[in-house]
C-alpha cells in the first residue's frame, strides 16, 4: 500500500460498523433472480421490509412491505396481472405503488400508496435503488459473464450477523486467505498484498503468483490434480460497493495432450445491508467452462461453503464482541499495509455517505 493513502500510517477511517454506515443512493442486490416470482417474497434491505415480486408477464417489482390501511404485510398477498394485492381487505396497488382498487368501496382512497423502489434484473440478479428515486444516474454495474452460457456459475447465500462493510473489506483482504482458510483455500502463497489502484470509480488489484498447487476448492472446475503446480495471476475489481470481483486466472504450463492450459474462474462477492449488524451475502464462482457436471458443481459448492463458513464464523464473532462491548468503536483499531484494498472502501463509504449529507 503506498504512503499516501490515508490510513497507510496509522491514520484512523471509520467504517461505521455499528451505525447506519450504508448509503441508500445506489443499486444494491435485492436478491437472485431465481428467488424473485409471481409469489411475493419478504426481505429486509436497508432496515426497510421490502415485497419483491414478478408481474405476470415476468417485470420485477419492489414495494415496501406494509399496506398503508391497515398494515398488512403485502408479501403475505398474490399478484393478479400487474397487481399486487393485500391478503387483508383486498386492497391493489401498481408497481409505483398506487392504490388502483380498494374492493370495500367505490372510490380509491387517494392517500394509500406505498413506497415504491427503482428495480433491475442485471446478470444473476435483482438490484434495487432504496435511495432517492430522483438521484438514479447509473446502472448496476456490468455482469452479464453470469448468463453467459459460456460461462458456469457455481451460487450461495448466507444471511451473516455481521454489518456489511465487514464483509465488503474482509473480501478484498487477501492475506487472511493464508491464515484464517488454511485448512480450505489452502493457498498459503497468499501472504504479501497486491498494490491497489483506482480505476476511475473501481478499486482494483492484480498480482502475479510464481508455479504452485491451485487451491482445491477450483481444481474440480479447472479438471487440475490438486498438487499441480501452476502459475496465477489474480485481478480484482469493485466497481460499486455492493459488488467485488476476485478473479483467478490460471495457467498450466504443462496440460495433458489435449487440454485447455488457461482458465478464470471469477469470483464474485454481492452484499446488501439488511438489518443493523446483518447482511445478505451472495456469492458466485463461475468457471469460464461451458458446461460443468452437476457433480463437480456441488463438490465445487460445498468447499467454498466450507471456506466461507470459517469467514461467517469469524465475522460473527467480532461483530457480538464490539456490539457488546461498551467500549463500541472507542478502541484502537491498527491498520497494516496490506490494508490497502479495505483503505479504499472506507474511502469510498465515507465518500458516499458525505455526499448524502451523512457522515460517520
Ligand atoms: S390491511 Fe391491506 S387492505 Fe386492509
Ligand atoms: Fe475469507
Amino acid at each position: 500500500m503506498s504512503d499516501d493513502i490515508p490510513g497507510a500510517n496509522g491514520q484512523t477511517i471509520p467504517n461505521g460498523m455499528l451505525q447506519d454506515n450504508y448509503p441508500r443512493n445506489m443499486w444494491w442486490v435485492a436478491a437472485h433472480r431465481d428467488e424473485v416470482t409471481t409469489k411475493p417474497m419478504m426481505r429486509w434491505l436497508l432496515e426497510t421490509p421490502v415485497v419483491l415480486y414478478r408481474h405476470e408477464d415476468g417485470t420485477p417489482a419492489a414495494l415496501y412491505d406494509r399496506c398503508p390501511h391497515r398494515w398488512a404485510p403485502l408479501s403475505e398477498g398474490h399478484v393478479a396481472g400487474d397487481k399486487i394485492v393485500c391478503p387483508y381487505h383486498g386492497m391493489e396497488f401498481d408497481r409505483s405503488g398506487t392504490c388502483t382498487k380498494a374492493p370495500t368501496q367505490h372510490m380509491k382512497p387517494k392517500t394509500a400508496t406505498i413506497p415504491s423502489f427503482a428495480v433491475k434484473e442485471a446478470g444473476a440478479y435483482i438490484w434495487v435503488w432504496m435511495g432517492d428515486q430522483d438521484a438514479i444516474d447509473c446502472d448496476p454495474p456490468e455482469v452479464g459473464y453470469q448468463v453467459d452460457p459460456n460461462w458456469t456459475p457455481v451460487n450461495g447465500y448466507y444471511e451473516v450477523a455481521a454489518n456489511w462493510v465487514l464483509i465488503r473489506e474482509n473480501v478484498l483482504d487477501l492475506t487472511h486467505i493464508a491464515f484464517l482458510h488454511k485448512n480450505t483455500f489452502k493457498q498459503d502463497d497468499w501472504i504479501t498484498a497486491p498494490d491497489t489502484y483506482m480505476d476511475g470509480e473501481t478499486v482494483c488489484y492484480e498480482q502475479e503468483f510464481d508455479l504452485a498447487p491451485l487451491s482445491p476448492l477450483f481444481c474440480a472446475g479447472m479438471g487440475l490434480p490438486e498438487d499441480k503446480p501452476i502459475k496465477r495471476v489474480q485481478k480484482g475489481r469493485m466497481p460499486s460497493l455492493a459488488i467485488s470481483f476476485s478473479d483467478w486466472n490460471v495457467h498450466d504450463p504443462n496440460p495433458e495432450p489435449g487440454r485447455r492450459s488457461d482458465f478464470i474462474v471469477r469470483g464474485c462477492h454481492i452484499v446488501t445491508p439488511a438489518q443493523r449488524g446483518r447482511t445478505h451475502y451472495f456469492w458466485m464462482a463461475a468457471f469460464d467452462v461451458p458446461e460443468l457436471t452437476d457433480e463437480v458443481a456441488e463438490k465445487t459448492r460445498k468447499s467454498v461453503t466450507a471456506a466461507f463458513d470459517e469467514d461467517k464464523h469469524l465475522l460473527e464473532k467480532l461483530q457480538a464482541n464490539v456490539e457488546a462491548d461498551p467500549r463500541g468503536l472507542d478502541f484502537l483499531e491498527v491498520t497494516l499495509g496490506a490494508d490497502g484494498a479495505g483503505i479504499r472502501v472506507r474511502q469510498i463509504l465515507n465518500k458516499k455517505l458525505k455526499a448524502e449529507g451523512r457522515a460517520l
